[in-house]
């Protein structure tokens, strides 16, 4: 066993963790209040932020950890996919402690992180089907085995979050918009509003959430009433058009593919309809359903952390092998 020290900068969240021989800290310093103003993310305000933040997080999951950098064996960083400017602080950052403490780094996909979030509390067989679901990504994957993972179907506009995101901000709520909106429909009717559910009954796994957004946005334009109900039934309304269809293909994509083990990541995995509707279907299809617990489901440094321990045949020397991509796919 070895410890980890792993930071991810990939969005707005500033985190950093430590993992191993019986030491964990997760520090996740969060932007909200800085992009909360725009209504979304600003890039280089994000790295800006991630700059002045980083050392703090970095000092706190240390202290956290009950740890000294000269106990770290190995460096952790998210290089993709996420927003370049903020992706290119934490591979700076980790790279300049690598030079510093002569330490390897493992260069992680976010994604990956975001799936290995799932085995901090739980050990989970191969094959299983994972639904990603974040501000970025939609995607079905199977995971054949550490590494292996075949996309099956994928969102061909929005992502769920950032869909979740954009109707928050037409409905006036602040941002981030999902757990807003998930809030706010605990007091409002789903089926006040027949939302058309974006690709759905069709055979494909893929997924489309920008129809379901215009369709929310025509709808607050036309309507006279912009009453703390009238927001209430459209929030529980989206939301369910949403949640329906993510579990519609998820489970289109387990009978597919005779997969009896699903696994969720990704922050709207946090989101309480889809949790609950995923746990029912698990319950009538005779599924193994593993959820992150809520802190694991958006960014965080931890499963970075997590998903190194599985990919120490990445660490390497090279620095120069290392470099933030905007774009990287899984
Ligand atoms: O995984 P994440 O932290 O960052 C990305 O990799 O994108 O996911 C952030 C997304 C945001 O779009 C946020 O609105 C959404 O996750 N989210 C939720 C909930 N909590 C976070 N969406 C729906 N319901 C929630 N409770
Ligand atoms: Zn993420």
């Amino acid at each position: 066993m070895s410890i980890i020290l792993a930071f991810d900068t990939s969005c707005d969240d500033t985190s950093c963790a430590i993992l191993g021989e019986g030491k964990k800290s997760n520090i996740v310093i969060s932007q909200n209040f800085v992009h909360e103003a725009y209504g979304g993310i600003m890039p280089e305000q994000a790295a800006r932020t991630h700059f002045e933040n980083i050392d703090q997080a970095t000092k706190e999951a240390l202290k956290q950890a009950q740890c000294n950098i000269k106990d770290i064996d190995f460096i952790a960083v998210t290089i993709g996919p996420g927003l370049l400017p903020s992706l290119l602080v934490g591979v700076s950052y980790a790279k300049g402690l690598a030079y510093r403490y002569h330490l390897p780094i493992i260069p992680i996909n976010h994604i990956e992180g975001h799936i290995f979030a799932n085995f901090i509390e739980n050990d989970i067989d191969f094959p299983f089907i994972v639904l990603v679901v974040s501000g970025a990504h939609t995607h079905l994957f199977l995971v054949e085995n550490f590494g292996k993972y075949k996309l099956l179907g994928k969102t061909l506009d929005d992502a769920v979050g950032e869909a979740f995101d954009k109707v928050a901000r037409i409905l006036g709520l602040g941002y981030p918009g999902g757990p807003i909106i998930d809030k706010l429909s605990k007091n409002g009717n789903p089926y006040s509003f027949r939302i058309p559910k974006g690709l759905s009954q069709k055979n494909t796994l893929n997924f489309s959430f920008s129809g379901v957004k215009t369709y929310v946005k025509n709808l607050v334009e036309k309507s006279k009433d912009l009453s703390k109900t009238f927001i209430c039934d459209v929030a529980a309304s989206f939301q369910k058009a949403c949640v329906d269809v993510l579990c519609e293909k998820t489970l289109l994509a387990l009978k597919k593919y005779k997969i009896s083990r699903l696994v969720l990541a990704g922050g709207v995995s946090a989101n309480s309809l889809l949790r609950q509707q995923m746990s029912q279907l698990a319950t009538e299809n005779n599924l193994n359903l593993y959820l992150p617990s809520i802190s694991l489901c958006t960014d965080n440094a931890l499963m970075i952390a997590k998903a190194a321990q599985f990919r120490m045949d990445l660490a390497t020397f090279d620095f120069d092998l290392i470099d933030a991509k905007a774009s990287l796919n899984l």
